[in-house]
């Protein structure tokens, strides 16, 4: 191990999740088309609704925050990024909307939606602002069922609430969810969005992002251009580039766990065992306790028939049929369990659910 004042990170935050790159390279065209619906905004008026779609770690979110960043500096246009995967109900998208207009949370002793809502807009309007809201991973929100009526409110506020100018961006990972159809015709009818596409990185593209991330995150000569193409290309196996962020961070530490100033293969290889799963990782985060307890039940019940895990299931929770599909449905939508249809001889069709990872790396993370 290296004394505690010696290191190879130059500066560690730059590999945090949180970390919001200062150059932001081969999005000029996603970025251009975000800029152009959103202009709108900065006269007074109405930004275009926008869809962005594209695998995960693609830099959906980052573009967000980057406009957003400097949307608000602008005075009359206020910009509030909600994360579906915490807030997942339209109650609690439109609470942190409230938060981000009045820079306090709602009474905590709890009012009806309706108020919630009308004291939003009524700011809106008094103020003369533009809110421009951003639905972060929205599928967590069509997973929970409440997509349509949340886009209905926003969409419409201004019926209700005339005056009101709000635009949407609605940002989605699960590209097996076609969002606009997905919503019923009361929201479609109202919801004409731009879209904006942001396709996996080639691995020339990943390979010049992480050197720049780790020519700021690490000292001098730690890692060489070999390491660096070894993780490069181990990032470009997924495309999720949050990867290869976390690998030069794990690496790193594995280096100085070796008391090694320099990252070698060794390094990469043993920190690829965890990043790799920096997808389960981060879908796990968002699980409730009802998801977790049905995950702990098909870990000891992988591969086994829908009903036969339901037993099971209800069993130690309790919860009914119809809450348990919706379960299943939502891990199967987020990719963490494969659930398919099985013919079974004389009883017709019937799903069978197993872990779509290895089961002690879904383990290891339920913890
Ligand atoms: N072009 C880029 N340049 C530098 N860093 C990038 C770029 N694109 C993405 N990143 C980094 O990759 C990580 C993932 O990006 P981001 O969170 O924006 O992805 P996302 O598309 O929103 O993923 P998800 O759909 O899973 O939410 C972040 O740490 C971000 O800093
Ligand atoms: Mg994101």
């Amino acid at each position: 191990m290296l004394s505690w004042d010696e290191s190879v990170f130059r500066d560690e935050h730059v590999f945090e999740i949180d970390y919001l790159p200062e150059t932001f390279q081969h999005r000029d065209s996603q970025l251009e088309s975000l800029k152009y619906a959103l202009r709108p905004a900065v006269r007074g008026s109405r930004p275009l609704n926008t869809v962005i779609r594209g695998p995960p770690g693609t830099g959906k979110t980052t573009a967000v925050q980057k406009l957003f960043g400097e949307l608000g500096g602008q005075s009359d246009v206020e910009v509030v990024r909600v994360n579906c995967q915490v807030d997942s109900t339209r109650y609690a998208v439109f609470s942190r909307l409230f938060e981000g207009v009045f820079e306090y949370e709602p009474p905590s002793s709890g009012i009806s939606f309706k108020k919630l809502f009308g004291q939003l807009t009524d700011r809106l309007v008094e103020e003369e602002t533009v809110l421009v809201v951003a639905l972060d991973d929205i599928n967590y929100l069509f997973y929970e069922n409440e997509a349509g009526d949340t886009l209905y409110s926003l969409l419409r506020a201004h019926e209700a609430h005339p005056g009101t100018k709000i635009g949407v961006i609605v940002v989605s990972s699960d590209l097996s969810l076609n969002v606009i159809e997905e919503l019923d015709t009361r929201v479609q009818s109202v919801f004409r969005p731009e879209e904006i596409y942001f396709p996996r990185y080639g691995v020339d593209e990943i390979r010049s992002i992480l050197r720049e991330r780790a020519a700021r995150g690490f000292h001098e000569g730690v890692i060489g251009t070999p390491e660096l193409e070894s993780v490069a290309e181990r990032t470009a196996d997924s495309g999720d580039l949050r990867v290869g962020i976390d690998l030069l961070r794990r690496a790193g530490l594995h280096a100085e766990m070796r008391a090694s100033r320099t990252v070698t293969d060794e390094d990469v290889d043993a920190a690829y065992e965890k990043s790799k799963h920096v997808h389960l990782s981060r879908s796990l985060r968002g699980l409730g306790d009802s998801e977790r307890a049905l995950l702990s039940v098909l870990l000891e019940h992988d591969g086994k028939r829908a009903g036969a895990v339901y037993e099971v299931f209800h069993g130690e929770t309790g919860l009914g049929y119809t809450r348990y599909s919706e379960l299943v449905n939502k891990l199967d939508q987020l990719g963490i369990i494969d659930a398919s249809y099985a013919d079974v001889e004389g009883r017709g069709r019937s799903r069978e659910l197993s872990l779509a990872y290895e089961p002690s790396a879904v383990r290891d993370r339920l913890e």
